[in-house]
């Protein structure tokens, strides 16, 4: 704990997860600032254990300043890229405008440096906010087509719901051991953030194909669209044999990440969305070819 004598009235403390109370002080700011609840979080298996929140909190356990670090190895153009990321960043309101989150950012960064990775990666919709500091932001690009052929539908898969003990054992096991999902971008493991975006999106639904070893994350939201989000696995299957394990019927399919693994042929579209993910680098990052990475990596 340290305190600023520009902020008398604050105290700055960092690797707090441990203490119950500040754990919910920042459960609070982010549902006050973005609308979303991570407490879900304590009963999937907790924070990213390499967590390092970085806090001004007032002297009623108020948390009014965050950024979180933690470190994201991920795959970018077939290379295991040692990855720091930043998340949870928000002021609170009436504290705006007076350096803080300057401050944490500035925090962040030497933290990250530390941690001597080699790339620092975050997802904004304020990109001009970072981009003082060396952040770039990487353009994302969904692939779709017309479905497939898939050998004869042989729906055998099973819905998994992270909330029941043996299915959160289940996903967190595959987690463990899981391969990248594809070579161009795509997280090593990130298990805490697959989790917590279970929760997030209640259009995505989890099944298990147990011949394949596979978790899929999909969506079906309009009519005859299937939306493959994300794959966890040793083996990355085709997409024939995910769709036939589904048992989808489906006339139009969308991947949101590279198919490189899928064995399939898809046209890459630029994402459309309000937010922005950046990289910071000594070396420029352009990826090989057009890719994403699956919203279930989303931090
Ligand atoms: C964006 C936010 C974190 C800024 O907090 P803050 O404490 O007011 O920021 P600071 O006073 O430390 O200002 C830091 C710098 O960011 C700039 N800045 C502040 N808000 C900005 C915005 N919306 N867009 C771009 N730049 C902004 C400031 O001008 C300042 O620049 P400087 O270092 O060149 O002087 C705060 O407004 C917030 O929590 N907003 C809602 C949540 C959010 O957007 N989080 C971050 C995006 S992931």
């Amino acid at each position: 704990m340290t305190t600023d004598p520009r902020y008398p009235s604050l105290t700055f403390r960092q690797a707090y997860f441990d203490d119950p109370a500040a754990w919910a002080a920042l459960v609070s700011l982010l549902q006050d600032t973005f609308g979303i609840d991570l407490d879900p979080l304590r009963r999937l298996g907790g924070a990213d254990p390499t967590s390092m929140p970085l806090g001004w909190f007032d002297e009623d356990g108020t948390l009014v300043a965050n950024l979180s670090a933690f470190a994201m190895p991920i795959v970018i153009n077939g290379r295991v890229v040692r990855a720091g990321a930043f998340q949870s960043g928000a002021v609170r309101p009436e504290w705006r405008g007076r350096g803080l989150y300057r401050d944490v950012t500035r925090k962040a960064l030497d933290w990250c440096a530390a941690q001597q990775f080699e790339a620092i990666v975050l997802y904004t919709d304020k990109p001009k906010l970072y981009e003082p500091y060396g952040f770039r932001a990487l353009p994302f690009y969904t692939y779709s087509g017309p479905m497939p052929d898939a050998p004869g539908s042989a729906a055998r898969a099973r819905s998994l719901d992270p909330m029941v003990a043996e299915d959160l054992d289940l996903l967190r096991q595959a987690l463990l051991t899981r391969t990248p999902v594809s070579d161009m971008i795509a997280v090593c493991e990130s298990a805490a953030m697959f989790l917590i975006n279970t929760q997030f999106d209640p259009d995505v639904r989890l099944s298990w194909l147990a011949n394949e070893r596979a978790v899929i994350a999909w969506k079906s939201e309009a009519e005859g669209h299937f939306t493959l989000v994300d794959v966890v696995a040793e083996t990355i299957p085709p997409l024939s044999a995910i769709l036939s394990g589904l048992g989808i019927e489906a006339t139009s399919v969308a991947v949101l990440f590279s198919p490189d693994k899928l064995g399939c042929e898809l046209l890459a579209q630029p994402l459309q969305s309000y937010t922005h993910f950046m990289i910071r680098s000594e070396t420029p990052f352009a990826l090989d070819a057009p890719a994403m990475l699956s919203p279930m990596a989303d931090f």
